[in-house]
């Protein structure tokens, strides 16, 4: 690939990112921010010799399709790759990369903030005041759920996964987990984490389950209406990973029923377009809704900007990029 690659990139990033694109390629921003119609996305495959993409584009097989000759790597700004077709980018001779480990630790602090944002009403308490609705202290008020010493199955051990264990265990619950595989012996150990081969059995004994695993076809709706209907009445979801990983519809009239108590979701199904039923949830303190901010850190961001940075200089010297991403990864 030419040294000075034509670079194409979907959405504003850190200005030191851009910044540095700029210096390094020849590299076409978006300034306005918008995300790209289909046309444009059209276009920018059929100029770029490297796209950076984000959620909010949708590169699939018919994308891939119209990709020109040019086209060689596709470098994510973003961990999750559900917004790419992998498998039909790689048929064409397309590398994929993307920008893991580097919002880890964000990810899981904002999970770790949504478990008790729920469980302690932390929205609902934060609009008293503004709204002049204090009338004073009372012992029957705004209670809420202790979270120590109640029991958390996380859906997906991976890095993040891990990063909500450590955090919740110094938050005194007990951690349980189901992923395809046991975490290495050493972790289980220093998290005192129980393994679940099976995902109903942990979802039946839990008070709070976390998503953490990655959106791929295997995962879609792996949170099934028949799933959701095994976990406690009292118990709470949370989702920072992706809304697909769970049947929406059906956890909004599981909730709506008193069959699930609340759930915090950052992610959803149709994002940005959010279910009025789970909005009005919201508004009634049962569910706290965020605008997709699980790794929205300035650092976060910078560090996910100098992963793509790396990946586009590695692909154009001829090496190969530290964060591909194979089809038999997903
Ligand atoms: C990003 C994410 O906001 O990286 C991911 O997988 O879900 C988010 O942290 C987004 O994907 C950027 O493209």
């Amino acid at each position: 690939m030419k040294k000075r690659p034509v670079v194409v990139v979907t959405r504003r990033l850190p200005d030191v990112i851009e910044t540095r694109l700029r210096e390094l390629f020849d590299t076409r921003l978006n300034l306005e921010d918008k995300p790209l119609s289909a046309e444009e996305l059209s276009e920018a495959v059929k100029t770029a010799d490297v796209l950076v993409p984000t959620i909010t584009d949708e590169i699939d097989a018919g994308v891939i399709g119209q990709a020109g000759p040019n086209l060689k790597l596709i470098a994510n700004f973003g961990n999750g790759v559900d917004n790419i077709d992998v498998s039909a980018a790689v048929a064409k001779s397309i590398t994929v990369t993307n920008t893991p480990g580097v919002l880890t630790e964000d990810t899981a602090d904002m999970t770790m903030a949504l478990i008790l944002a729920v469980a302690r009403r932390i929205p609902e308490g934060a609009r008293v005041i503004p709204d002049g609705d204090w009338a004073g202290w009372s012992p029957t008020w705004m209670l809420g759920r202790r979270i120590t010493g109640k029991r958390l199955g996380i859906v997906g051990m991976g890095r993040i996964g891990q990063a909500l264990a450590r955090r919740a265990k110094a938050f005194g619950l007990s951690i349980h987990y189901h992923n395809r595989r046991h975490v290495p012996p050493k972790i289980e150990t220093e998290l005192e984490a129980t393994y679940w081969e099976s995902l109903d059995q942990m979802l039946a004994r839990m008070d709070i389950v976390s998503v953490n695993c990655p959106h791929t076809p295997a995962t879609y709706h792996l949170l099934s209406a028949r799933r959701l209907k095994l976990m406690k009445p009292d118990a709470i979801l949370v989702n920072t990973a992706r809304g697909e990983i769970i049947d929406e519809g059906a956890l909004t009239k599981l909730i709506e029923a008193g069959a699930i108590a609340g759930a915090g979701l950052d992610v959803f199904e149709e994002e940005p377009a959010v279910n009025p039923r789970l909005v009005r949830l919201a508004k009634q303190g049962k569910v706290v809704l965020l605008p997709h901010m699980g790794s929205a850190t300035h650092e976060g961001r910078v560090a996910m900007g100098e992963k793509v940075i790396v990946n586009i200089r590695a692909f154009v010297d001829g090496h190969k990029p530290p964060d591909r991403v194979l089809p038999s990864m997903l």
